[in-house]
């Protein structure tokens, strides 16, 4: 696998400066964070950037195209590159440089970038100063979706745009959309879902938060970024019908939806070529297709062609500098740009049509508009909305017999050491600097009465078994801890002394590894087997309950559920992790969250579990292929289609109180009358029929008719979550599917189209549609949605259907 070395925990150099250069040029001294900073729409700053760009020499344009590049002697960001630099950030990704000619009368500050995506990623240190930049750390992206809640999603968003232009950042580096093909990618957790409508519904209310407050989302990983192995060389073969579908859709969505003011392409080849190079991915798709507007820029040391990059309508090569990947053409970026410009290699069309896009939207920026820069946001206002989106995106997976909530003040054994090493999100750029995590065992000790000696030696434990690391690419410091032996005759004390048993299991995950499925990753292991089998045989003997915390990156075996109780999923909650599980447990607050992908009943149920992370087709010793066998059935669509047993479905998820869905109806369907541009409407009403207030999230699968192209048994096309329904209080909900998105893609024709026939919607708890009744409308004749770029995205030359291997057939 290769990897870089690339991002060493940065220390400060020039900050000190900064602050002071705020000063002096006036910059980013409005620090209202209630107005929003852009009102005008984008041909107001492009039509200001291309009056610039005309002002502007061939270099400066390309001056623009890349980044400043590492200082070789530290590692960190040569902030002496980047050209009108007004205000440098510690522990940022990078920057764009500006434009500075008092001649010709052009003064851009250059912009920063810093990553995500649970919250801003920068150093909480600055040197020579004395105070702090702690950034919030929000639930993972996976957790933020299972929340199935755009508003709050929204809220998330803006709150973290606010810390972004409260701390002089300008892109932020997130939201990560790619679809978590496979349980095992490394990075599933800054994901959000195994399904596109999902990962695009989420990430365009992330951008719509962010962009609010003035400040760029730069959504990634365009696109099929689905595993960590050899990931800046590795080819993903994919159908054009299998990206349309499933890897494209959410980045069009959010695209069309939302209009991002960046794009990040990925690190892997497509089909056969790196995504950064394809002009048929990033500019006939993107933008021709469906009108992209933003700037495109590539992943840190992404791809082995500048020029090619910038052809391709890749605008802006991060980090820039020497390119050392690959192993390399070792020749600075912008030198290699400026002599195939000098040699006719690239056109002044070319650079300029890149540098309007770039200066379109940097033009946007807090740092152009001079607002923000208080480095004063309102953390605790922010650490409210991080608890509230942890709280309503955990998933209450199992509760037999009411063993949940807790009464506030029970006696609780708490197992595991992820009660006290508590992890709020993964690792790599992903992983934010927040002031604090509270851990599960704070959370719990503040609601309920921990058993203090069980306490004693989990806190022992940790203090003599902690180990800290750094992660593969340098960039997270990672705490572990092997998990503690209870003794099965400790655990009977236990047991007869308290009231119930919660076990606190945990997985990290990061940035350039992938998962296995192994014991101690997917797979538990031995000892933490013998606890939950004690811990249960000891509890149950005693006549009381076991419930389960998973402190979780990504999906686990559940293989051992019905041993338990309870089981409560909290993936990687963010900052307010301890305080958000003691809410649930207790029943402070009431479960809302819901699965953005299955837990499968085994690994190797997975329609991708033969075949990731690929194969090594040159015998070299390094995965380089990665056959996506399993075409347009991920997830649920495999699942549902196949009828193969899953341990928890997709959308799946309880509460403390009960729902009952009725009065399905199609209330209108224009689909006949206004062809592509015409859409149903399903209506429900969802009743809270239990005992407590809650939200309930409400799903419509559509299973469409058999017409020219096969079609997975459901797809979900709509969903909404309700407000807080008191008991007995009901709620209608009203879905609108437009035909656009009700469309597959038809491959043989380049086109996306709705057949004709008879169509189901389910509106429904879960993908498991088994119980539900649907209603029904028709579509009399196919409806071609929009004819695509012929040939683009297509398979490699000599790759044809039957080179992917059949991983599944009928059952
Ligand atoms: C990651 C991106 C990240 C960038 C800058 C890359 O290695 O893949 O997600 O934004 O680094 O840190």
């Amino acid at each position: 696998m290769t990897t870089y070395n690339h991002k060493v925990k940065v220390t400060a150099v020039a900050t000190a400066v900064s602050l002071v250069l705020f000063g002096l040029v006036g910059c980013n001294s409005d620090s209202d964070n209630t107005t929003p900073t852009i009102t005008k729409d984008n041909a107001y700053y492009k039509a200001q950037a291309e009056a610039l760009i005309a002002k502007m020499s061939a270099d400066e344009k390309m001056n623009l195209l890349i980044g400043p590049g590492y200082d070789m002697t530290s590692f960190t960001i040569n902030t002496a590159a980047v050209t009108n630099l007004k205000g440098a950030v510690d522990g940022t990704a990078g920057y764009i440089s500006g434009v500075l000619n008092t001649n010709q009368g052009v003064d851009v500050a250059a912009a920063v970038l810093a990553d995500g995506p649970a919250g801003i990623r920068i150093s909480p240190t600055r040197n020579g100063e004395s105070g702090t930049f702690y950034a919030t750390g929000f639930p993972v992206g996976t957790l933020l979706a299972s929340t199935w809640n755009v508003a709050l999603a929204k809220e998330v968003g803006a709150a973290a745009g606010n810390e972004a232009k409260e701390y002089g950042v300008d892109f932020w580096l997130a939201p990560g959309m790619n679809i978590q093909r496979n349980p095992l990618n490394g990075r599933n957790f800054e994901y959000y879902s195994e399904d596109p409508l999902v990962a695009g519904a989420i990430a365009a209310a992330v951008t719509a938060g962010s962009q609010s407050e003035g400040v760029a989302t730069t959504i990634k990983h365009f696109a099929a970024n689905n595993s960590e192995t050899n990931r800046m060389n590795v080819d993903n073969i994919i159908s054009p019908r299998a990206l349309r579908e499933i890897y494209l859709r959410g980045f069009q969505y959010a695209v069309e939806t939302a209009q991002p003011w960046a794009l990040m392409t990925s690190y892997n080849k497509l089909n056969g070529a790196y995504t950064s190079q394809r002009a048929d991915l990033v500019t006939q798709v993107l933008r021709d297709e469906w009108g992209y507007q933003g700037l495109v820029m590539s992943d840190w040391f992404a791809g082995d062609d500048p020029v090619a990059q910038l052809k391709a309508g890749n605008d802006l090569i991060q980090p820039g500098g020497v390119n050392f990947a690959n192993g390399g053409n070792h020749t600075d970026y912008l030198t290699r740009v400026k002599t195939a410009f000098t040699n006719g290699d690239i056109s002044e069309e070319v650079i300029t049509s890149d540098a309007t896009r770039i200066l379109t939207q940097v033009l946007k920026t807090t740092t152009n508009q001079g607002v923000g820069g208080g480095n004063n946001p309102d953390l605790n206002a922010h650490a409210q909305i991080s608890k509230q989106a942890a709280e309503e995106g955990m998933v209450l997976l199992k509760n037999d017999n009411q063993a949940l909530p807790i009464t506030p003040g029970k006696k609780i054994a708490a197992f595991g050491i992820a009660q006290i090493n508590t992890l709020k999100g993964g690792t790599g750029s992903g992983d934010v600097h927040s002031a604090y995590v509270t851990s599960i065992a704070d959370g719990l000790a503040r609601q309920f009465t921990l058993d203090s000696a069980l306490k004693s030696f989990y806190d022992d434990f940790f203090a003599a078994n902690k180990q800290e690391t750094t992660d593969g690419i340098g960039i997270s410091t990672i705490v572990s801890c092997v998990e503690a032996d209870v003794s099965a005759t400790d655990i009977a004390t236990y047991a007869a002394n308290d009231d119930i048993a919660v076990i606190t299991l945990s997985r990290n995950s990061g940035e350039s590894a992938d998962r296995t499925d192994s014991a101690g990753d997917y797979q538990l292991t031995t000892l933490e087997t013998n606890l939950i089998t004690n811990v249960a045989t000891a509890f149950h003997a005693q006549g009381k309950k076991v419930v389960v915390v998973l402190n979780v990156a990504g999906v686990i075996d559940t293989g051992w559920k019905d041993q338990v109780d309870g089981i409560l999923l909290a993936y990687m909650p963010g900052q307010e992790a301890g305080d958000a599980v003691a809410d649930l447990l207790s029943g402070a607050a009431n479960p809302s969250g819901k699965l953005a992908q299955t837990f499968p009943a085994s690994y190797d149920d997975v329609p991708s579990a033969s075949s990731f992370t690929g194969v090594d087709s040159d015998t070299d010793g390094t995965v380089d292929t990665n056959y996506y066998n399993e075409g347009i059935y991920v997830g649920y669509r495999y699942y549902d289609t196949f009828n193969q047993e899953v341990s928890f479905p997709f959308g799946y998820g309880l509460s403390y109180t009960s729902f009952e869905y009725k009065n399905a109806a199609v209330a209108s369907n224009t689909l006949d009358s206004q062809g592509a541009t015409g859409s149903v409407t399903v209506t429900a009403t969802v009743t809270n029929t239990g005992g407590v207030t809650g939200k309930e999230a409400a799903q419509v699968y559509i299973a469409a008719p058999a017409g020219t192209i096969a079609k997975p048994a459901v797809e979900l096309k709509a969903f909404a979550k309700t407000a807080a329904l008191e008991a007995g209080a009901a709620e209608d909900l009203t879905f609108t599917i437009p035909a656009k998105w009700l469309a597959s893609f038809d491959d043989a024709n380049n086109q996306w189209i709705v057949d004709a026939g008879t169509y189901q919607a389910y509106v429904s708890p879960s993908s498991d549609v088994s119980t539900t009744t649907p209603v029904t409308f028709t579509v009399s004749n196919k409806i071609v949605i929009s004819n695509t770029t012929a040939g683009a995205l297509a398979l490699p030359t000599g790759v044809t259907a039957s080179s992917f291997e059949t991983v599944f057939t009928a059952k």
